[in-house]
């Protein structure tokens, strides 16, 4: 009795700590975020971006931190019912881990938190002839993740002012998977 419950409670602890522990929210180090991503979810406050034949729908295969100052994105967009790979360099800015690159006007992006191993929450602002919108992403490091994590990144949006309606999982949506590695 004493043994099980000894790994119940080893198990409780370690479903806490799993996906939580050595979160990193400042001084990051970007060669970390190397490799391969998956879309787990997404937000904006302009949803027509992310739904059906939005613009920001695009689905993360990897990412190449190419030096100090560009890191390289790999993604998949859905043309015409067909996968089509998209491909970015997003250079560092004047402002400490922020990042730019041109698609759809101006973006400015930062990552919000990581813990590199698991999962990746970035930030993004999109400008556009005086049109602004925001756009949030939870990247795993496996197909999908915890629901815990899930939670964190709904609660992370909404502090940035975009409602649990304007989230979408993409877990059990089209991300192009098959077309990867190619
Ligand atoms: C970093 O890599 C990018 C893309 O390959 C390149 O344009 C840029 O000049 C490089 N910067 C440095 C400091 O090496
Ligand atoms: C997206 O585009 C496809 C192909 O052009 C079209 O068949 C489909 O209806 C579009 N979906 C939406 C939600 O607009
Ligand atoms: C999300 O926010 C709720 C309400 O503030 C809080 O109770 C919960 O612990 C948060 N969850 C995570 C995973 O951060």
């Amino acid at each position: 009795m004493k043994l099980l419950l000894l790994s119940l409670g080893l198990t409780l602890i370690w479903a806490h700590t799993e996906g939580t522990h050595d979160a990193v929210t400042s001084d990051f180090d970007p060669s970390k975020y190397s490799g391969e991503w998956y879309s787990i979810l997404l937000a904006s406050d302009q949803k027509e971006k992310i739904e059906e034949n939005g613009s920001m729908r695009v689905f993360v295969e990897y990412i190449h931190a190419l030096n100090k100052s560009s890191l390289g994105f790999k993604f998949h967009i859905i043309i015409n019912g067909v996968c089509a790979e998209i491909a970015f360099v997003c250079d560092k800015t004047e402002e400490d881990g922020v990042y730019s690159v041109e698609y759809d006007g101006h973006n400015t992006f930062k990552v919000l938190e990581t813990d590199y191993d698991d999962y990746i929450i970035f930030h993004l602002i999109n400008k556009n002839n005086g049109n602004t919108f925001q756009l949030m992403e939870l990247y795993g490091r496996a197909p999908d993740v915890s629901s815990e994590l899930k939670q964190k990144f709904v609660n992370v949006s909404e502090k940035y002012g975009i409602v649990k309606e304007n989230i979408l999982d993409l877990t059990t949506v089209d991300r192009c998977i098959q077309a990867r590695g190619g």
